[in-house]
């Protein structure tokens, strides 16, 4: 398949399974959450993820071999611990600690899952297209419902800025390294456990923002 084409697909592929969360938005977007207590923990539990992201996208820097992808790379560690700090600076704000916060099992396993991906179109397929695409889906949509409270909307109203920004960065990547069949096979199965993987992240979010268990 002509690489676009296929690049196309697997916009479309995140795209539905943004919809699919609409129904029943995860504590993760911090629409349904009603209290402050809930929503430290959810911007503890996404703090994590900035620091984890920064980790995973600077381990890959040498084993990508293309110049262009590495350079998007490094750029991309630094946006990460800039998010972070917008977070701590948050946190502290609400007079909670940032970083007591142990990861929870489902999203160790995502992130662990990402960091095991050897191949650039893979990795770039799964993280920054289908992981940071939902993120960012839902950062949209807790920008726009008009009841987070605004310390959280300030500092997510910036990172949505850094990611819209850049935003078609991994389409144009895929568009460029994804042209061969076997690449597009793996980028497709990496893209579909990058989905299943952050279901399951929303899910255990869920369960320990509501009843306080971690599985
Ligand atoms: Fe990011
Ligand atoms: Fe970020």
């Amino acid at each position: 398949m002509d690489s676009r084409e296929f690049a196309k697909t697997l916009g479309k592929q995140v795209a539905g399974f943004c919809k699919s969360l609409d129904n029943k938005l995860p504590a993760y977007s911090y629409i349904p959450l009603t209290t402050d207590e809930m929503r430290v923990k959810v911007m503890q539990s996404r703090l994590f993820n900035e620091i984890r992201a920064g980790e995973i996208f600077g381990g890959w820097l040498k084993s990508t071999p293309e110049l262009d992808v590495k350079k998007t790379l490094a750029r991309a560690v630094h946006e990460e611990y800039e998010h972070a700090t917008f977070l701590e600076e948050a946190l502290r704000s609400k007079g909670a600690t940032p970083y007591d916060y142990q990861a929870l099992p489902a999203q160790m396993a995502m992130f662990n899952a990402f960091e095991g991906l050897t191949d650039t179109v893979e990795r770039i397929a799964a993280f920054p297209m289908a992981g940071e695409g939902v993120a960012d889906y839902l950062i949209a949509k807790c920008l726009q419902a008009g009841t987070v409270p605004s310390w959280i909307t300030d500092p997510y109203r910036r990172i949505h800025q850094d990611e819209e920004q850049h935003g078609n960065y991994p389409f144009d990547i895929l568009v460029k390294y994804a042209i061969t069949a076997e690449k597009q096979e793996r980028a497709a199965r990496a893209v579909a456990m990058s989905l299943v993987l952050r279901r399951a992240y929303f899910e255990n979010l869920d369960r320990w923002v509501y009843e306080d268990k971690i599985y």
